[in-house]
């Protein structure tokens, strides 16, 4: 019963969608546990090139089964928009599975979300403007809709109309707004219900009876580690838990199922909105990495912020997930630079640390230390095996390997399928 959970290792964007989509041929089912559209995974098939927002990325391989876990939030208009754009391009989109009890973003979530960062100003969090907080907080709240809503008119009218009442006193006296109405917004989530009929399912039980088949299962993260709303830059993260704990909410499966934890780690930093970022560059190597890299949303088209290799980062991503192996992307975007520096430490107010500091005053004030590593010229896009590699390159992912915490089971040499270096099996 192998029951592997992929995610973030860093801030977003490492490159699941890529390694989820390189395993997704020999997995039977594919699982998002959390977050919803504000994910942006890329994934590339010889000359084609896929954005995924809301969809597992193992909807890309036929033969596996993509599944939308109770913990995640899915906005049916992009859900539909997607499948669509998918099966215009001859993608195969039938087994889709989606959770009853996964919560629904309204119009009303996504509007509050806009609304609430412009309201903040300089102060906002740099959202996706997807709706994704003001849904998990109405799920928190105990005032959700849920995909299982949409079956019966009396009980999704009375919800949205308890949700409407208090959000329509702040969107008209605080924010000045138009209020929304109940019956155009049960309208339109009605409008959905008998298209997203053949997808719900009973996802918890569907996977748990796949596991005792001994299926193979992949839990795919959005987002990443640092991310997370209880171990990431709290505030600026996500409302949902990427971490590995959240793949066993997110989908109704134990702990004790999962075999396997893999972090995907960039070979280099990125963020995407507000928060702190120690190894951040704003000079010539920032604008390259960027530039190199190919580093702007998926999702927002918006620049992403890019820095130096972070091990404190990678270390307590090892710990907060268990991570059992990480996959290296994007070794391929540092080739070319002399010396390249990785950040070992921080200083912090004048004191060495190796661990990522509990304190957000402390984190705020952490600079790197750096360690210098040789670099290489050599293009290694076309590097099969670790010992095509240049040495200098093999020394680097040796160096992050023993500064992060785990073994490094595979390495991305370009965004294809195949420009992939396998060192251990994932299976
Ligand atoms: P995700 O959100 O974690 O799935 O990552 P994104 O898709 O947002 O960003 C990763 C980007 O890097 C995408 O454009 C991928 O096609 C690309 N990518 C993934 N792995 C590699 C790699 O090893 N090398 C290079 N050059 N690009 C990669
Ligand atoms: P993938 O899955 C990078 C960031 C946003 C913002 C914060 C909160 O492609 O790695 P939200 O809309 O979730 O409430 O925004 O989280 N963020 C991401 N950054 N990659 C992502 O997804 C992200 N999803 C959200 O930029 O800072
Ligand atoms: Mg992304």
């Amino acid at each position: 019963m192998p029951a592997l959970v992929l995610l973030g290792a860093q801030w977003g964007d490492e490159g699941k969608g890529k390694a989820t989509d390189l395993l997704g041929g020999s997995v039977d089912y594919v699982v998002r546990y959390q977050g919803g559209n504000n994910a942006g995974h890329t994934v590339v098939v010889g000359d084609q090139k896929y954005a995924l927002h809301l969809l597992p990325s193992g909807i890309l391989s036929p033969g596996c089964t993509p599944v939308i876990g109770n913990g995640v939030v899915v906005d049916p208009s992009v859900l539909f928009s997607e499948l669509s754009g998918l099966n215009e391009r001859g993608v195969d989109t039938s087994k889709l599975l989606v959770s009853g009890n996964a919560h629904i973003i309204t119009p009303y979530n996504v509007t509050v979300d806009k609304v609430t960062e412009r309201f903040l100003g300089k102060r906002k969090i740099g959202t996706t403007g997807r709706g994704i907080g003001p849904t998990y907080a109405d799920k928190i709240n105990r005032m959700g809709i849920r995909v299982q809503d949409l079956y019966d008119e009396s009980i999704l009218t009375q919800k949205v109309e308890a949700a409407l009442d208090v959000k329509n006193q702040m969107l008209t006296k605080f924010y000045n707004r138009r209020a929304i109405a109940t019956d155009q917004v049960v309208g339109e989530l009605l409008g959905y219900a008998e298209k997203l009929r053949p997808y719900v399912a009973d996802t918890v039980l569907v996977l748990n009876q796949a596991l005792e088949q001994d299926k193979v299962v992949l839990f795919e993260g959005g987002q990443g580690t640092l991310l997370d709303i209880d171990h990431g830059t709290y505030p600026f993260v996500t409302s949902s838990n990427p971490t590995a704990g959240g793949a066993c909410t997110g989908a109704g499966v134990g702990p004790t199922k999962i075999t396997r934890v893999i972090g995907i780690l960039k070979a280099y930093t990125t963020r995407v909105g507000a928060g702190p970022f120690p190894t951040e560059l704003f000079d010539e190597d920032g604008e390259a990495l960027r530039r190199i890299g190919g580093e702007r949303g998926v999702t927002t088209g918006r620049d992403r912020r890019c820095g130096w290799f972070d091990a404190v980062i990678a270390r307590y991503a090892t710990r907060v997930n268990g991570l059992t192996d990480f996959f290296l992307t994007k070794l391929d975007v540092l080739t070319g630079w002399e010396q390249i520096p990785v950040c070992v430490a921080y200083e912090i107010d004048g004191k060495r640390v190796e661990e990522l500091p509990y304190s957000q005053t402390d984190f705020h004030h952490a600079k790197p230390v750096y360690e210098m590593l040789p670099g290489w010229s050599e293009d290694i896009t076309g590097a099969k095996s670790f010992s095509d590699l240049p040495k200098n390159a093999q020394a680097y992912v040796k160096a992050l390997e023993e500064m992060s915490g785990a073994p490094i089971s595979a390495i991305g040499v370009g965004p294809g399928r195949d420009e992939t270096i396998q060192i251990n099996s994932f299976l």
